[in-house]
């Protein structure tokens, strides 16, 4: 039995020498040690032993059991220490190379402009809304007071899909979507694309973008129009921001306004910029036609409007002195990289 015993704790040391994770080391433990181990089966044949043989093989065992407890917790402590130095090693961070900045992107100046004119319109109690880009006759000109022989619609070269269908030449069309589904009081900003069929040139474009402005109520008048564009320009420009109107034709709108403002460049004594005007166009205004509000189911009796739209590139380019519209849209990182 000494024998079996001395085998046993050979047996184990020579195991041990070849274990290499904590797996292998917890099965052998198991073999070796535990209840169903072979050192186990051996001190269960102790009963037969006699009582001067007993004590003996009882010591051999214990310290059989004890030098392979002491060999296993060693082992086991090895594998640790292995193991966190094959961590260190392979998660080795060289804190001395130089670091990675990240590229921060930006606005584009357009969406710049954009964002100030949404915030001085929400601030005066708007809502932004957006309408379809792919758009029927209906809201694009015929709700808008443009029947299908109307010469209006020759200044605005169409994309048509079908002859029902078209990409949107103006935003106004999303003033027939909002009056079909609000009831006034209306306060809106709609800011979109536009589409129509130009040559590309420095002010030409065949997709660009407006911002519409509708409010209907009772009791509005052309002094609320006014006054609406006086506070914004006020806001978007400085308050030296003047503007004038002008008499014009919309189908849409009676009366109707272009509206203009004093030169950016030479402050209204002519440039080349306002080409010696001493002002700029801005946009078109004027009282929604009776006609819209009808056409949409709002009482022209009860209820009055104005309306109106810019072109976003062109105030964008006067705001940042820009004097070709294709800048804007060719992505060249020498220029965004100026805003
Ligand atoms: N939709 C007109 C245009 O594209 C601008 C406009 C909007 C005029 C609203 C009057 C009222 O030229």
């Amino acid at each position: 039995m000494k024998q079996a015993l001395e085998k046993i704790e050979l047996a184990a040391k020579a195991e041990l020498e070849k274990i290499s994770d904590s797996a292998e080391l917890e099965n052998l433990r198991v073999k070796f040690l535990g209840k169903k181990g072979e050192l186990t089966a051996i001190m269960k044949q102790m009963a037969a032993l006699s009582a001067e043989e007993r004590p003996i093989i009882g010591q051999i065992a214990n310290s059989v059991r004890s030098d392979i407890e002491a060999a296993v917790t060693k082992k086991a402590a090895e594998l640790k220490a292995e193991a966190s130095k094959r961590k260190l090693i392979e998660e080795r961070l060289d804190v001395t190379l130089p670091g990675k900045a990240p590229k921060l992107g930006k606005l584009h100046p357009m969406d710049v402009v954009m964002h100030e004119i949404e915030d001085i319109f929400i601030g005066m109690g708007f809502d932004v809304v957006s309408g379809p880009e792919v758009e029927y006759d209906y809201y694009n000109f015929e709700a808008l007071n443009i029947p299908p022989d109307h010469p209006a619609r020759d200044t605005q070269d169409t994309f048509f899909i079908t002859d029902n269908i078209l990409l949107r030449s103006q935003t106004s069309s999303v003033q027939v979507h909002v009056m079909e589904d609000r009831k006034p009081p209306i306060r809106i900003l709609s800011p979109g694309r536009v589409y129509r069929s130009d040559a590309i040139d420095a002010t030409h474009s065949p997709i660009f973008h407006q911002i519409e402005c509708l409010v209907v109520d009772k009791g509005i008048t052309m002094a609320n129009l006014v006054d609406t564009l006086n506070m914004f320009l006020k806001r978007l420009y400085g308050e030296d921001a003047k503007i004038r109107l002008r008499p014009h034709h919309f189908p849409f709108t009676e009366p109707s306004a272009e509206v203009d403002i004093v030169c950016f460049n030479c402050g209204g004594k002519g440039c080349s910029m306002c080409k010696g005007e001493g002002y700029v166009e801005l946009l078109g205004a004027g009282m929604v036609h009776p006609k819209v509000l009808a056409n949409c189911g709002i009482d022209p009796e009860v209820y009055s409007g104005f309306a109106f739209g810019l072109g976003l590139e062109r105030v964008t380019m006067g705001k940042y002195g820009i004097n070709d519209l294709r800048l804007l849209y060719e992505n060249d990182l020498r220029f965004l990289e100026q805003f």
